[in-house]
């Protein structure tokens, strides 16, 4: 199966395997004029067509972009996808002046959603998580890094984990499964949480790890969840079953959560809105990638993390939506970089870069996604616009036209679309 994504204005995109540090972030590879072959799900080509239809004569489907501008797909290297119920509650009071925290601590937050995902069967929590993937895949993301952790007890877990792998096997997004057990103390362990911490390395942990639906852990640290003991308790035997460690860190207290990460060999530091100097110049010095989250800060009404200080310290800056109901929920990563543009200080080069390469290099998979390069997975997202700047331009809208994932289209002209299933909207 061979497609060419022909007439683009622009082709952009970061180049070269790792992330791209400091001044790099800013530095595109940007083609005019040129055409992209895909064959069997591959990039096989990036150049002029004259030379494409030489060394591969004609493409079983042809990709007209019209002018339009390709990038990579966008990797979303942190959300929480899978959950039932809704906040919009907790939204109202945030607004008249009520804390995330004191939500929370009231009853509210990641424990309602627990109690609402409980309650729900495997069908109705899988059927909600494809519903937000649709939206995901038109907003141009064609891989995420997905948590569990709102179901908060050994069954409720595994269920969450199985929806991530179902919906990975039905649907064109991948799917990197992440289990966060550790995302909060459940109601039922309220006056005693060393008791839960003692039960998730002791027993949920293992049982998860053996049951090979994730393939990463991630802890809440954050005052008043898991402190830096707990969490470096709870992350001591992630190696040993055979894990990569992602952590929320230094999201709502300076608690020295990137320092951790740093400590403990981290593929991700994530949120850092209250990063101090010594953990942004740990992040600088270490692999560990700094993931950022502006969509939280926006709808928390929080401080920005400090994008600018990172990146020009050198650290491995990548963004997420970390989309779920009670931060950020929002599927789009076009608005991710609004907000990190106009928002956190990025120029719009850095941002595109954070969202595909570097954002590939936090989930470890920057050799086979985040970049249009020849052998890398035809994962490529068309701009409504000539120019990558059109990202951001037209804001507050979705600038994504078409989406190809593994060299098929799956959206078209912003409709979901796939040639190969029942939900193709023309039949075909
Ligand atoms: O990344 N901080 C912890 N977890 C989420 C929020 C989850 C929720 O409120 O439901 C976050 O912001
Ligand atoms: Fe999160």
């Amino acid at each position: 199966m061979s497609l060419l994504v022909r007439g683009a204005n622009q082709v952009a995109t970061p180049t070269g395997n790792g992330a791209r540090l400091g001044p790099e972030l800013a530095t595109l590879t940007v083609y005019s004029d040129a055409v992209i072959r895909c064959e069997n799900g591959r990039i096989a080509f990036v150049g002029e067509e004259s030379e494409d239809l030489r060394r591969f004569g004609e493409p079983d489907e042809i990709l007209d972009t019209d002018g339009g501008c390709v990038l990579p797909g966008f990797v979303d290297p942190h959300t929480h996808p899978v959950w039932a119920g809704s906040r919009e509650d907790e939204f109202d009071r945030r607004l008249r002046g009520e804390t995330y925290m004191d939500i929370a601590r009231s009853g509210g937050g990641i424990n309602s959603t627990v109690h609402a995902t409980r309650a729900a069967s495997s069908e109705e929590l899988l059927t909600a998580t494809l519903a937000r993937l649709d939206r995901f895949l038109t907003h141009g993301t064609t891989t995420i890094e997905a948590k569990s952790g709102y179901g908060l007890d050994l069954e409720t877990e595994l269920r969450m984990l199985e929806v991530i792998r179902d919906a990975d096997n039905v649907h064109p997004i991948d799917l990197h499964p992440t289990c966060l057990a550790a995302h909060e103390v459940p109601p039922e362990y309220r006056d005693d949480p060393e008791a839960w911490v003692r039960r998730l390395v002791d027993e949920i942990h293992p049982e998860i790890a053996r049951s090979g639906l994730a393939e990463a852990v991630d802890v809440f640290c954050e005052e008043g969840v898991f402190d830096l003991e707990q969490t470096r308790r709870l992350l001591a035997d992630a190696d040993s079953l055979g894990w990569r460690i992602h952590l929320h860190a230094d999201e709502l207290t300076p608690l020295g959560g990137a320092e951790l990460a740093v400590e403990l060999g981290a593929l991700s530091a994530d949120h850092l809105m209250c990063i101090t100097p010594e953990g942004v110049a740990a992040l600088a010095r270490s692999e560990t990638a700094a993931v950022l989250l502006p969509g939280t800060s926006f709808f928390l009404r929080s401080p920005w993390a400090p994008a600018r200080a990172l990146v020009d310290a050198g650290c491995a800056v990548a963004l997420a939506t970390d989309c779920n109901p009670g931060s950020s929920p929002t599927e789009s990563m076009p608005m991710i970089i609004a907000l990190a543009t106009l928002g956190m200080g990025l120029g719009v080069a850095e941002a595109v870069t954070a969202s595909t390469l570097n954002a590939a290099a936090a989930i470890g998979r920057d050799d086979e996604i985040g970049s249009i390069e020849e052998g890398k997975s035809a994962d490529l997202i068309v701009l409504d616009g000539p120019a990558y700047q059109h990202l951001v331009y037209n804001f507050g809208v979705n600038p994504v036209r078409h989406v190809v994932k593994g060299g098929r289209v799956v959206v078209r002209d912003g409709v979901r679309f796939d040639s190969r299933s029942s939900r193709n909207p023309e039949g075909a």
